[in-house]
């Protein structure tokens, strides 16, 4: 059993921030990346929303998970790494390692995520639940570190998750990028999975997006926290409401900041004043919903071709398993 975290190149990140929050501030309408909601709140803020009564996503997977890993690990050739990309506190994973340890071929565990905090502890929890495994993390952005991912297919086949319906927080343009680069990483008997929440009611979306708690709404807050902690900003996280709606054009949830007065911000590390008007809205994330066919159309032309698909019960999320096409 051995551990070991790469983290790579804080200094470059820290740029990369500054230039992108710049950028993004300077757009019109404004907008911030949701990768910047990951901090050590913001992972906790994360988990605190999987356990609310409206947001189905994490329980819908953990059924799929729950009831068809083996049939999912056979299907992908029974892989001896298991490299996840947005892992977090890797909860719904145990079901795989599960199964891969069930098949006698779990060898490694290569969690990829933004967060040192929340990967340091997944990988430590895991090499005490799953004796004899090698979990070799690696804190990173993955849209731009994702070739760093310290494995080859030597050992056996590798399967790449993506669950959560993390892949919903990507522009389309983004996602064919990003599935184009999974497909650059992958040799024959390699295999994706990845999780997508499904296109449903109105109601029950923007729900799942709003709790009546408020857990949704600090979660998004908590990237004003990040900003004026990492940058030296003064947003004060009160002057801005909570908002998500459904988009039935691009299909997805709106999520953003809406300014509740005319008022300005100052970011120190930027030197930099920022207007908002009264009612503005910045946005913080979209979430992508999906159906079958657009998630076929998604892996056109990207190298990889769906060869399974596992859906719950009440047809809320779908898994697919994908391979070189
Ligand atoms: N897979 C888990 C967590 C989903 S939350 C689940 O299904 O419950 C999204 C995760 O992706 C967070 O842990 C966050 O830190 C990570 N993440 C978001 N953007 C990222 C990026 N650009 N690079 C690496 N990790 C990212
Ligand atoms: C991580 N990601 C898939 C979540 C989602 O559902 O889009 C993030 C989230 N944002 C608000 N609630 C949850």
């Amino acid at each position: 059993m051995t551990i070991a975290i790469d983290v790579h190149l804080p200094a470059d990140q820290a740029a990369a921030m500054e230039v992108d929050v710049r950028e993004g501030l300077a757009a019109t309408p404004k907008e911030l990346s949701p990768k910047y909601f990951y901090d050590e709140r913001g992972s906790r803020l994360f988990e605190d929303i999987t356990e609310l009564e409206e947001y189905y996503p994490t329980r819908r997977e953990r059924q799929i998970l729950e009831e068809r890993s083996a049939e999912i690990v056979a299907a992908a050739g029974n892989p001896a790494t298991l490299i996840e990309l947005g892992s977090g506190s890797a909860s719904k994973t145990r079901h795989l390692l599960d199964a891969m340890r069930d098949a006698g071929s779990l060898l490694t565990y290569v969690p990829v995520d933004i967060s040192e905090e929340i990967t340091r502890e997944t990988a430590s929890a895991l090499v005490e639940e799953y004796p004899g495994l090698d979990v070799h993390g690696l804190v990173c952005d993955f849209e731009a570190h994702l070739e760093r991912t310290p494995t080859t297919s030597e050992a056996g086949p590798r399967l790449i998750a993506f669950l959560g319906g993390t892949i919903g927080n990507l522009y389309p343009d983004e996602r064919a990028a990003f599935l184009c680069r999974i497909a650059s990483l992958l040799d024959v008997g390699d295999h994706l999975l990845l999780g997508t929440d499904l296109v449903k009611d109105t109601g029950r979306l923007e729900l799942a997006y709003d709790d009546p708690a408020g857990v949704t709404a600090e979660f998004n807050k908590n990237v004003l926290s990040v900003l004026n902690r990492e940058l030296g900003g003064d947003f004060d996280p009160d002057a801005f409401a909570h908002v998500a709606r459904w988009d039935a054009v691009h299909e997805w949830i709106d999520i953003g900041l809406r300014s509740l007065s005319a008022q300005d911000v100052h970011l120190a590390d930027l030197d930099l004043t920022v207007h908002f008007d009264a009612g503005e809205l910045m946005r913080t994330e979209i979430s992508t919903k999906f159906t079958r066919p657009r998630l076929e159309e998604s892996y056109a032309g990207t190298g990889l071709a769906m060869a399974h698909w596992f859906i719950d019960p009440a047809e809320d999320y779908a898994l697919s398993l994908a391979r070189l096409a």
